[in-house]
């Protein structure tokens, strides 16, 4: 049975996304004369650093002009820890958000009454490209919090008239009881925690397949293409993608439209994406890939000029939308594991896993060092249907034989125990580095 085509209503849309490429620059390079303007006169570091880079707001003719101005790094947040980058006085600020960061600060992120309306509107297009309408009921599985995941989707989902289930993360016995109680249409969640709910489903005896459920929109890490097909074939749901990060707003800054899913549709309205090499800084043309570098168009509280997200991908042009898009998120170039000369994601090796009949979605790379050299580990779960039966006798050699044959790195894959990895209520941690 097809899934049903959730393509929108003629004039559902948003005008700007359906607009010509001449309205959208035109709109663009006017909201970025005044982010820029307003970063310069209102955030002392965007002065410093503009007047070090020897460029001026004015300077701004073009979009393309944007190359000359200085980009902004995470350590920028660091260094102004925790409100420095605000432009706005403190009472005309409506929230805060954090994301915890794994080492020192958390980096902190404001908004104005106008900036929590704006980021409600993209995250009710988010869903809404995703096949969400007035109604429905979303069971958002994000976690709530100074994470700006389950908030996000939240307001994006009242903004659309849904009905909202604000469940957070974890307690997932209690998570696959309220789906089956309350049947909603929509789950917004991680793709990794998606598996561990579908685990639950399974072992309280539920047909996953027969819930009520018909999009899930999963975003927060990275996943890939089998995992899309692996989550879709599971639930009998459409599966969407969504991206953002806190430092430029939280969730909905581009999102995938469910009558394509050909990559995410960058809200280029509010966002101005370019993309660089990693190493160099270069701008680089449509296509090619590299870091994505992200200035707001029109945020108060916190404007972000060419903010590093260290995130691996290329610019493609519109279909479902004439806004541009972003290829599927490779990985960020922190996580990118460079294993004897050769680069690789956790997520071009979870596309090979999942290939296999035999194994879960639950997988874990552990990099160790023998002698000089680096060594890597790849454990994964077997489904529970096939953990101990001969099927998987010679599935760990078939598998490291893949991974050699397709990506060109010697591993040792490990098939474990359902159960067996760790499973995490929101970000997956794929990768544990024991190298020293
Ligand atoms: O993860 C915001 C979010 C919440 C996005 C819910 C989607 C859904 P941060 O905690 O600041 O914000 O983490 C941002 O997560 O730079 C990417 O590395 C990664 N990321 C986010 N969405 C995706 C995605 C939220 N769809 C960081 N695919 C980003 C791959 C993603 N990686």
């Amino acid at each position: 049975m097809p899934r049903p085509d959730l393509s929108p209503e003629p004039g559902t849309l948003d005008p700007i996304e359906i607009a010509s490429r001449d309205e959208i620059a035109a709109l663009q390079l006017a909201r970025l004369k005044k982010t820029l303007a307003h970063a310069y006169e209102n955030v002392p570091h965007y002065r410093a650093a503009f007047d070090a880079a020897g460029v001026r707001p004015e300077d701004c003719r073009s979009l393309a002009d944007l190359a000359k101005f200085p980009m902004t790094s995470k350590a920028d947040l660091r260094a102004t820890y925790p409100f420095g980058l605000f432009a706005v006085p403190r009472a005309d600020l409506a929230r805060i958000h954090a994301s915890s960061g794994t080492t020192g600060k958390p980096t902190v992120v404001g908004y104005t009454r106008g900036d929590l309306a704006v980021w409600a509107a993209l995250v009710a297009r988010s869903i809404r490209a995703a096949g969400g309408r007035p109604g429905m009921m979303l069971h958002n599985a994000y976690g709530y919090g100074l994470f700006t995941g389950g908030l996000g989707l939240h307001a994006g989902a009242e903004r659309l008239d849904l009905v909202v289930v604000p469940v957070s993360g974890g307690m997932t016995e209690r998570q696959v009881q309220l789906i089956a109680d309350f049947g909603p249409d929509i789950i917004t969640v991680t793709p990794s925690y998606m598996l561990a709910i579908l685990d639950e489903f399974r072992r309280q005896g539920r047909d996953p397949r027969g819930s009520t459920l018909k999009i899930g929109i999963f975003g927060a890490e990275p996943w890939s293409e089998a995992m899309r097909a692996e989550i879709e074939e599971a639930f009998d749901i459409h599966a969407v993608d969504i991206y953002g990060l806190s430092e430029v707003m939280g969730p909905g800054v581009a999102s995938e439209c469910v009558e394509t899913k050909d990559g995410l549709h960058l809200w280029e309205d509010h966002f101005y994406p370019e993309i660089v090499d990693p190493e160099t800084g270069q701008v680089l043309a449509d296509g090619a890939q590299g870091e994505l570098v992200l200035t707001s168009l029109t945020k108060e509280a916190m404007p972000v000029i060419r903010y590093r997200t260290r995130d691996l991908t290329r610019l493609l042009p519109g279909t479902a939308r004439t806004l541009r898009r972003m290829e599927r998120i490779a990985g960020r170039s922190d996580d990118m594991i460079i294993l004897r000369g050769v680069n690789v994601f956790p997520s071009q090796i979870e596309e090979i896993l999942l290939r296999s009949p035999f194994l879960a979605g639950h997988y874990q790379i552990e990099l160790t060092r023998e002698g000089r050299l680096d060594a890597m580990a790849v454990h994964v779960e077997a489904l529970p249907e096939a953990w101990g039966t001969p099927t998987l006798a010679d599935e760990d050699t078939a598998l490291a034989g893949h991974i050699k044959e397709t990506i060109g790195i010697t591993t040792n894959v490990r098939i474990v125990a359902p159960g067996s990895i760790e499973r995490s209520l929101g970000k997956a941690r794929r990768v544990i580095d024991r190298r020293g």
